[in-house]
């Protein structure tokens, strides 16, 4: 196998859910081309991710979109010096397409292929902007399968600090959007209807805010809103006050658990990552929050919050960089613990 060349554009390619994201990134120039196919309209008539059906549209899109995204960058395959992957956590099926296609793609051009963690691509996206944060940082990660907090000691040098233990903050956001009859995906359409609500208009919990602890539990507060909801004449100012009363006792939670990550490692550097990061109010919060304690938030721009290729791209192009990459084998983990990743050393 041809060694690992930092100047090479890698090639990265994202399907661990119901996102096919293909992306090429070169260091030192940035990101060349990215591009997304969202499943979203297939999986909305079931109400959530239908796992056989990703696999199979993810199957039918991603060769296509790797060709489309090399056109993009103006390249050809061959002027690739590796393959990036999502390795996991994720849907096995889904994974083992974007690993099957990429791996294929690496032995046949004799360059290294790359398995990345979904969710430290996530938590580097902030990188991928100008003016990014240098660790150490803290990171929120709060997407549809996760929510944590993490100490990013270095880029590969991760220490859990709080997550959750029922439903992750979009799992929270999409679950209570089907709850108001909100269409697929929910977590974007509650927080749109969210925007002509009153934040105060109902009283829900702020979810272990009363005692101390890192570690999130949304899973009571969904309840809350099924029983004022199903007690209101559910008419559609109902609704917009039901959801701008949820996401502001989501995100107030979510602040309040960043400031005390922050102030418990020392940091004033915060990163915020996930789908659930594209939340206007969130953002909002987080940067009013951070003017009055001393922190500063970092987001990615909110296209790469959610599910995209650059991220997959961007993680693996820094592993390849210091001579990181699978063997000749593919594989993935659906379940694949972040602090089990190794430090970003040559
Ligand atoms: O990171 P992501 O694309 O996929 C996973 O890795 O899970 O995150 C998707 C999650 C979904 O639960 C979606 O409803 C939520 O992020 N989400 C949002 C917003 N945009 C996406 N939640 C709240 N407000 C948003 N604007
Ligand atoms: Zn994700």
């Amino acid at each position: 196998m041809a060694a690992a060349c930092v100047s090479k554009a890698v090639l990265g390619v994202e399907t661990s859910c119901d996102e096919t994201g293909v992306a090429v990134y070169r260091h030192p120039d940035g990101l060349i081309a990215h591009r997304l196919y969202s499943q979203a309209t297939m999986h909305a008539e079931f109400g959530g991710v239908v796992p056989e059906l990703a696999s199979r549209d993810h199957v039918r899109k991603l060769l296509p979109l790797v060709m489309a995204t090399m056109a993009d960058a103006d390249l050809t395959l061959q002027q690739l010096g590796g393959v990036a992957y999502t390795a996991g956590p994720g849907l096995a099926g889904a994974l083992l397409v974007g690993a099957g296609v990429a791996c294929a793609l690496a032995w046949a051009l004799r360059i290294p292929a790359i398995g990345v963690h979904h969710m430290e691509g996530h938590l580097l996206a902030p990188l991928l902007e100008t003016d990014p944060p240098a660790p150490p940082f803290v990171a929120l990660l709060v997407s549809g399968g996760h929510s944590m907090l993490v100490h990013v000691r270095a880029v590969g040098d991760y220490e859990l600090l709080g997550e959750t233990l029922d439903d992750a903050a979009g799992e929270a956001f999409d679950k209570t959007a089907m709850l108001l009859g909100l269409p697929y995906p929910g977590g974007p359409a509650l927080a749109a209807l969210a925007e002509h609500g009153r934040p105060d208009a109902y009283a829900f919990t702020r979810p272990l805010l009363d005692r101390p602890g890192l570690d999130f539990s949304f899973s009571g507060l969904k309840t809350q809103v099924m029983l004022a909801w199903r007690r209101s004449d559910c008419s559609e100012s109902v609704r917009a006050d039901v959801a701008a009363s949820f996401q502001a006792a989501v995100v107030e939670t979510l602040v309040e658990k960043c400031r005390r990550a922050l102030a418990s490692v020392g940091s004033r550097r915060l990163v915020v990552a996930g789908g659930v990061g594209a939340n206007r109010a969130l953002r909002a919060a987080l940067a009013e929050a951070g003017a009055h304690r001393g922190f500063r938030t970092w987001f990615p721009r909110p296209e790469f919050c959610t599910d995209n290729g650059a991220m997959i791209a961007h993680a693996g192009a820094l592993r390849l960089a210091v001579g990181q990459h699978e063997d000749q084998s593919i594989r993935v983990h659906p379940r694949w613990p972040l602090e089990s990743m190794v430090p970003l050393v040559a």
